[in-house]
């Protein structure tokens, strides 16, 4: 969105916050963080951590975005004005959550691109390649074809950037040429068709053999599975999918009309995001389940939709081109979200450097574009750069999970933690209070009091210092 615009309806708001949310995050992120963390008990974590701390962080940000008119560095900075000392300090939360989406989007962009060679991989591929019984080599090994497809793409340079300048280039020429309004009004009506096609695909995974255990162990939460990790995981997971503590929410805000019921719009988008997720989730890890058991969920990696979902199309006549259809999808949702980090950094960047749009946009696609490459060289040529080697729980990290633990289990905790000081110490909890209400009924008003006074501060600390190893 160009500044100086302003959301025409309350419709406006919600499906441009839904489009921005809805993603990979929810789509690649969300399905592998919890096959790995233990299934229905990071299921649970979850969706607890959505209704208290993410709902109250994002119902917040927005709120300070309406009431400054303005991006996370104007808001923090208007706000902290002639406050001293300690609570002075706290503006360089508006900076942290500016520097996140720069951070992101250079590694959502590597995932774009892997999306977008899933496209061709599925037209070109004839399906059997994929079975779960076919197996193939990489790196001189034989292992199931499916994943050694995906190793193979992922550690070819050559391959991995093509396909992320691909990517790239479409998400700036939307940006550029001032079409994404055009793609917004185009998602409006590819999101609905990506939900009923998720919603087939689950109903058919039911009927996969051994799916039952997968079922269960998606939806059951099993208490000991649960470790400090989980509580790491998802509350990153929180961050990343709905778009919190990195700006966006503060800058979708300020382009909100007054009269619109916050409560209710900020209601529709956690729902429409998390709805997405769970039933991602409910697509994903029964059939990785089904087709190589519990085992196989508890090793899930970066590239779990990648390697089950062709999977999953290669069982069924025709599944070529739903697997087709499936990744244009999820390139598509994709696209909107990187769109919105990308306008979020341009905003930032032309805003705090004095520069034009144009200008602005080279510069973040030079930046892209260089720590892309790098995230990419990662697998390959790069392989031994393993940033976080000296916390022994994170050693043989690559560069993209570096990136995307900086990200989102430091940076955005951090951000958070600013954003809660600010509403609670700066703004004042009654006045924040009433800016959301407005002359609406806000029946969990006292969740949010709850969370932003007592509970967010000490758990995003506990948080913090448990993800950067200091303690736990
Ligand atoms: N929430 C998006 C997703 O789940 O894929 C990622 C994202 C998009 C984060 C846009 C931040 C943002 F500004």
């Amino acid at each position: 969105m160009h500044k100086n615009e302003g959301f025409s309806s309350k419709l406006g708001f919600v499906l441009a916050a839904a489009g921005s949310a809805v993603g990979l995050g929810n789509i690649w992120r969300f399905p592998y963080l919890t096959a790995k963390y233990g299934g229905g008990i990071f299921l649970l974590t979850y969706l607890i951590l959505v209704l208290t701390f993410g709902y109250a962080l994002l119902i917040a940000e927005n709120a300070i975005g309406r009431m400054t008119r303005k991006g996370p560095i104007g808001a923090f900075r208007e706000l902290c004005a002639g406050k001293k000392s300690f609570l002075g300090s706290v503006r360089v939360g508006g900076w942290i959550n500016a520097v996140v989406p720069l951070l992101i989007l250079p590694y959502y962009c590597v995932i774009g691109g892997w999306v977008t060679k899933y496209v061709f991989a599925m037209m070109c591929n004839p399906v059997a390649r994929f079975h779960k019984d076919a197996i193939e080599s990489y790196a001189g090994l034989k292992m199931n074809a499916s994943a050694a497809y995906f190793q193979n793409f992922i550690t070819d340079p050559w391959q991995a950037v093509g396909f992320f300048l691909l990517f790239v280039v479409v998400i700036v020429a939307v940006a550029a040429f001032g079409v994404e309004k055009g793609v917004e009004r185009f998602n409006k009506i590819l999101m609905p068709i990506l939900i009923l096609l998720i919603i087939a695909i689950c109903i058919y995974c039911m009927f996969l053999p051994n799916s039952g255990a997968g079922f269960r162990y998606y939806l059951m939460p099993d208490p000991s599975k649960f470790s400090y990790m989980t509580v790491v995981a998802a509350m990153g997971q929180l961050f990343f999918s709905l778009s919190i503590a990195m700006g966006i929410m503060i800058t979708y805000g300020a382009y909100m009309r007054n009269e619109d019921n916050l409560v209710s719009s900020v209601n529709q988008v956690e729902l429409f995001d998390t709805g997405v997720a769970f039933l991602a989730g409910l697509m994903i890890i029964p059939s990785v389940v089904a087709f190589g058991g519990e085992k196989a969920a508890e090793q899930a990696g970066v590239g779990l939709v990648f390697v089950t979902m062709p999977q999953v199309f290669a069982s069924f006549p025709g599944g070529q081109f739903v697997g087709a259809a499936f990744f244009i999808l999820v390139l598509f949702a994709a696209a909107t979200s990187a769109i919105s980090l990308l306008e979020t950094n341009v905003h930032t960047i032309s805003q705090e450097l004095k520069i034009s749009r144009a200008k602005a946009i080279v510069l973040n696609v030079c930046e892209v574009a260089v720590i892309g490459v790098v995230t990419i060289l990662g697998y390959s040529l790069l392989s031994f750069v393993q940033p976080l080697n000296f916390i022994s729980r994170y050693r043989g990290m690559d560069i993209l999970g570096t990136l995307d633990f900086i990200s989102n289990s430091v940076l955005m905790p951090i951000g958070a933690i600013m954003t809660t000081v600010l509403v609670v110490g700066v703004i004042g909890i009654e006045r924040i209070c009433r800016e959301i209400r407005g002359q609406n009924k806000w029946y969990r008003e006292f969740v949010f009091q709850f969370c932003m006074c007592v509970v967010v501060i000490p758990c995003l600390l506990i948080v913090l210092l448990n993800a950067t190893g200091l303690i736990g």
